[in-house]
């Protein structure tokens, strides 16, 4: 059985003073199941979030790295850096990130690695847009996109990938859970094809417009280990009612 993973992304998001409310509105409300919990929010957040979260459940991630230890990187923090501010988690490869900054697989799987190395847990996003869909081009992407993502990286299940089609982010637009599905299950698959046995093992999320009233249904189906949410993370009731669809 792999434990399920919740994982929320607040994008660029937030005070100090919203983290904060939100926190002490969230942790009364979370039920107790044995799902991993992490909350990915701005760095500047990251000081009083690990503050407000000693000795709870939730576990703190950052929304990306830079894959060098050090050095004249102005703007760009390492993962050494986001594991002594409290991080261990590290999103890697987020579709945002991938169109606004320029990311690809290459850089992706470099930054996994150098995650890997600093002990943070990456969670590699991968997904298609509305066209390669509609042309039919989703799952041969998603092969070839999660097979260089992980290139270079030993067989593991210390990391944590996200299927997360870009045409469903931040769209209201939730893929149905057969769909999601077949592509997870097609993800673990092309997995399988380079770590064997190992992608029996790890994690596989879904994400893009996830919600209260959707995550039981894709939380029920075989490949889902979890999700990845935007949007409806920001919200202490939302967040938390997903938190407890889990098991
Ligand atoms: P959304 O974002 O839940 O707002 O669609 C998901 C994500 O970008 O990870």
């Amino acid at each position: 059985m792999r434990q399920q993973v919740l994982a929320a992304n607040w994008k660029m998001y937030k005070t100090l003073e919203e983290g904060r409310a939100f926190a002490q509105e969230f942790l009364p409300l979370l039920a107790d199941n044995a799902a991993e919990v992490i909350i990915c929010p701005p760095l500047t957040l990251l000081g009083e979030l690990r503050q407000q979260f000693t000795g709870s459940r939730v576990k703190l991630g950052v929304q990306n790295i830079y894959w060098e230890n050090e050095g004249a990187y102005t703007g760009e923090i390492s993962a050494a850096q986001a594991a002594d501010s409290g991080a261990t988690y590290c999103l890697t490869g987020h579709s945002e990130r991938r169109q606004h900054f320029g990311e690809t697989a290459a850089t992706v799987a470099l930054k996994a690695a150098a995650a890997l190395k600093a002990g943070l847990v990456p969670i590699v996003c991968v997904g298609e847009t509305l066209p390669e869909r509609e042309s039919g081009q989703t799952l041969a992407l998603l092969h070839d996109d999660v097979i260089a993502s992980l290139s270079g990286i030993a067989p593991q299940a210390n990391l944590i990938i996200a299927y997360e089609p870009v045409w469903a982010i931040g769209t209201g637009k939730v893929a149905t859970p057969q769909d999601a599905e077949e592509a997870i299950a097609h993800l673990r698959a092309s997995v399988a094809e380079i770590w064997g046995e190992m992608a029996q093992k790890l994690r596989i999320l879904y994400g893009g417009s996830v919600k209260p009233d959707n995550i039981a249904a894709l939380l029920n189906c075989e490949n889902i280990d979890g999700a990845l949410v935007g949007g409806a993370s920001l919200n202490a009731q939302s967040f938390a009612a997903i938190v407890n669809a889990a098991k």
